[in-house]
């Protein structure tokens, strides 16, 4: 049995992955040191997959505890999902983004070079394109100058890793993922976002019933069909998926290049306007919303050309709009209750 170290396992990408991986038959070690997520997460996954992972709660910024970890841990592949995300947080704490978000990922891979790890996974986003000047987006696409600290670290990282790749032969991959949302079929596990979600779908579902009064729909000034912005939102499930097969890529050495990449997406935009619609639908209710200016740094469009990924992890999203806000939905009725 091939032992997988998932860090961030206990968040929302981390979790779904952490079950996939579960599923496929893969024995789990999570590191999370709960800064964004709880406990019970773990019983959750548990619960889902009548297995339990194998769990370590410390900081990944801590040298000696990465080492100590990987001293009495062999595994066979690392996910690395363990950061900060928030992009409004990282502007105003950058140092603190820059810090955990490259520390822990330095501290990784010194002690894969060390110690002759191979298999790694990424987690990168599509925010390193920024507007990207055709659509969808390919895997060339030039990378943009990071409209955040957040997205900076996701520049960063990329190049720390495709330096450490050149170096000492570590394989990996880097996907970059597109929106994320959506929530496992069993609404067990989803997305916990603390305080006032940032993104679209949480404050969708939370206004749906009633935690947040209106959903502020930020600028119809866009120049796309119904003037509001367009993302390429993927479902959780599917991204997970993504892993395993990118896992599998490089467990079974079916790689090009010892460092690849790779855009995790749908293949298909949707509006802000059509994903309220959507939801409308699938949850029959009626959701109250208001149209406001932009938000900064907001970009009009992106979605993802997939074909890469569809050819060489032989993995495709199979999952709808409707099928990802539906869990969703489902996943906000269990909180509240
Ligand atoms: C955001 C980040 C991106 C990050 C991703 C992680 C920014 C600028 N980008 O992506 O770097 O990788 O989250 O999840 O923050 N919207 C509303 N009302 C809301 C919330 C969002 O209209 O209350 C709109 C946004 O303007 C956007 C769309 O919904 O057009 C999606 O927003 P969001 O879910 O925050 O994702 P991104 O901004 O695409």
């Amino acid at each position: 049995m091939k032992k997988i170290l998932v860090t961030g396992g206990l968040g929302f990408i981390g979790s779904h992955t952490v079950v996939e991986l579960q599923n496929e038959g893969f024995e789990v070690i999570i590191i999370d040191n709960l800064s964004n997520t709880t406990i019970e997460v773990l019983d959750k996954i548990t619960a889902i997959t009548n297995l339990k992972p194998a769990f370590y709660n410390f900081d990944l910024k801590d040298k000696k505890s990465v080492q100590d970890f990987f001293k009495n841990n062999k595994v066979d592949g690392i996910i690395h999902f363990a950061a900060s995300k928030a992009v409004g947080e990282s502007v105003q704490i950058p140092l603190d983004y820059y810090e955990n978000n490259i520390i822990s990922l330095t501290n990784i891979l010194q002690e894969m070079k060390a110690r002759a790890i191979n298999n790694l996974i990424f987690s990168s986003s599509c925010t390193v394109y920024g507007q990207a000047d055709e659509l969808p987006i390919t895997e060339n696409a030039p990378i943009k100058p990071a409209e955040s600290p957040y997205g900076n670290t996701k520049k960063i990282n990329e190049e720390i890793i495709a330096d450490a790749s050149k170096a000492h032969g570590i394989k990996a991959i880097s996907l970059r993922y597109f929106n994320p949302i959506g929530a496992h079929s069993s609404a067990k596990i989803g997305e916990l976002p603390i305080g006032v979600p940032q993104n679209l779908i949480p404050f969708i579902t939370q206004t749906a019933t009633g935690i947040r009064q209106e959903l502020s729909v930020f600028g119809s000034d866009y120049p796309t069909p119904d003037g509001t912005a367009i993302r390429d939102y993927i479902h959780v499930v599917d991204l997970a998926k993504a892993h395993i097969a990118a896992l599998n890529r490089l467990l079974n050495n079916q790689q090009k290049n010892n460092y690849e990449v790779f855009n995790v997406g749908t293949g298909k935009g949707s509006s802000v306007l059509e994903v309220i619609n959507a939801f409308e639908k699938v949850s029959n209710t009626k959701l109250n919303y208001k149209i406001v200016g932009r938000r900064e740094g907001d970009i009009t469009a992106a979605f993802a050309n997939t074909t890469l990924a569809n050819r060489e992890l032989g993995w495709k999203a199979e999952l709808t709009l409707e099928e990802a806000l539906l869990s969703a939905w489902n996943w906000q009725k269990r909180l509240k209750n």
